[in-house]
């Protein structure tokens, strides 16, 4: 059982945990949410050793612990999964399993061949075929995962924590993962789960527990409570509508593709995006999405077809500058390695991509440009305690709102939204739709990729599917159903 007692913890500007009590019961599947910034990253810092100084008390099976590093929270069976996840990818996988305590014969030498039966077991245990001797970095995301849950296993964790564990993951992976987390279960072990998705926390969990601002709002049992109240406890107001009303004006054609190849990512590709109009690209997880964005955004060549934008007519993009200028801007699904400059501050990030419009000459007109940074901070509600905060230093999705901002700084005609409410919490999640709502209303066009068919199907005008590198299927908003969506994207036949 996990105790934490009256756990408070300041950062410059603001108490990340405020006098914050509440228990773990041993054995149960224990969901934390809250919104961007309400302090569960800092509350498992704290479990896990990583944050030590705070005021509080923590108890594990009844006994107070004081950690003063990460590996103590190890040796007390505390296994925590980060969202970034820690696997070395030049390793193998029993190489990662075991790494840091590597099984060692008589003469020093590692003891391969016990790694590789050991980790084969545990893996097997999880009902996963992952190859031991496999090369981490070629995993998906989810088999990556998968590794660091092994690693857990084989440091005899007792509890494992998990922080938003399933956000760069498919549909089909997300039920894997919940498979796993229930065999953990049946072996006795805690989990303590961290997610914004509210039907995943439903499904999994046992107990869900809430954070607000810092401040322990409840724990609810999840046969007695509904997705409804738990949002209310998050935000402390009910939320009406998942999706603001959308009104559609459709203009002229902003661009054509015309039949876009890649070899061994996309084939034949053509579709088409008008003015006003939010166009869904659903697929599951390499289908080819997010190469096909990187082509039309100049990050990558296309082998064959062409891009049309207005008049003009494009064999691709030599650089993402080119593109930009043609009209693209794109907001890239990593947006941790792409989007933000982690060591500037959220006005530095902000301004960098709008120095043209905010400098006249060579000076940047500060005013001009905290108007434009403070509108930003305002509309999509990020949690900073002052613009000059360092970017590193906001939770997750506070950084992740700040990446937006600078896409939406930037005045181009098309939106390519790649993933954008990936890990970002529901009050957010509307109004960034809002907002894209907004851009169309102003005859932008919007390309939506996103994993989260509710969402999809919530604001997209048009939705194109695409499946193993191509583009195999059309609906318009009124034809579109789940089922439909699904059918097609898993390979059923094509009605
Ligand atoms: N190292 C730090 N320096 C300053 N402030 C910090 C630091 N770490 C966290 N904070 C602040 O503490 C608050 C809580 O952050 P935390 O990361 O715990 O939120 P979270 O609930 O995990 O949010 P998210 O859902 O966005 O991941 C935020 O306001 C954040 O900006
Ligand atoms: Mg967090």
């Amino acid at each position: 059982m996990i105790v934490f007692e009256r756990l408070s913890k300041k950062f410059p500007g603001v108490k990340a945990l405020d006098d914050v009590s509440f228990r773990v019961e041993e054995g149960e599947i224990h969901g934390l949410v809250g919104e961007n910034g309400a302090g569960k990253s800092t509350l498992i810092k704290i479990l896990s050793g990583i944050i030590t100084d705070y005021e509080g008390k923590l108890f594990i099976d009844g006994r107070e612990m004081s950690f003063t590093a990460a590996h103590q929270a190890q040796n007390q069976g505390v296994a925590t999964i980060f969202q970034e996840l820690t696997v070395i990818r030049d390793l193998s996988v029993a190489e990662n399993i075991f790494l840091g305590r590597e099984p060692v014969r008589m003469g020093g030498v590692v003891d391969t061949n016990f790694m590789r039966e050991k980790s084969r077991e545990v893996l097997q245990y999880l009902g996963s075929t992952v190859n031991p001797g496999e090369i981490v970095g070629r995993l998906s995301i989810a088999n990556q995962q998968i590794v660091e849950i092994c690693k857990a296993l084989v440091l005899n964790a007792k509890i494992i924590v998990m922080d938003e564990p399933t956000s760069s993951l498919t549909e089909h992976e997300v039920k894997q993962l919940v498979t796993f987390i229930r065999r953990l279960k049946e072996r006795g072990l805690t989990i303590l789960y961290v997610s914004h998705k509210m039907e995943e926390v439903f499904h999994i969990c046992d107990t869900i527990s809430v954070l607000r601002d810092g401040k322990f709002i409840g724990s609810v049992n999840k046969e007695e409570s509904t997705p409804d109240e738990v949002i209310r406890m998050m935000v402390g107001r009910s939320m009406e509508a998942m999706f603001p009303p959308r009104e559609r004006h459709i203009g002229e054609k902003l661009l054509e593709v015309r039949s876009l190849s890649r070899k061994g990512e996309f084939e034949d590709v053509s579709f088409s995006l008008y003015e006003g109009e939010i166009v869904g690209f659903a697929g599951l997880i390499g289908a080819g999405r997010t190469e096909l964005a990187k082509t039309l955004i100049g990050a990558a060549r296309p082998g064959a077809g062409e891009i049309r934008i207005g008049k003009r007519v494009f064999r691709g993009f030599s650089h993402p500058h080119e593109a930009y200028q043609a009209g693209i801007a794109y907001l890239p699904e990593d947006r941790k390695g792409e989007g933000l400059v982690a060591c500037l501050t959220v006005r530095e990030n902000i301004a960098l991509s709008i120095l043209r419009r905010i400098s006249s000459y060579l000076w940047v007109k500060p005013q001009a440009e905290l108007s434009v940074v403070d509108g930003f901070i305002k509309n999509l509600r990020i949690k900073v305690y002052h613009h000059d905060q360092v970017a590193e230093t906001l939770s997750g999705g506070n950084q992740q709102k700040v990446v937006i901002s600078k896409l939406l700084a930037t005045q181009t005609d098309i939106f390519i939204f790649d993933e954008p409410t990936r890990g970002i919490d529901v009050g957010a999640k509307y109004e960034i739709y809002r907002i894209m709502n907004d851009l169309t209303k102003e005859g932008k066009g919007i390309i939506f990729i996103s994993s989260e068919l509710p969402e999809i199907l919530g604001i997209s005008d048009r939705i194109y599917c695409m499946r193993a590198g191509q583009l195999i299927k059309e609906f318009t908003h009124e034809e579109a159903s789940p089922e439909k969506i699904m059918h097609v994207l898993t390979g059923g036949n094509i009605i």
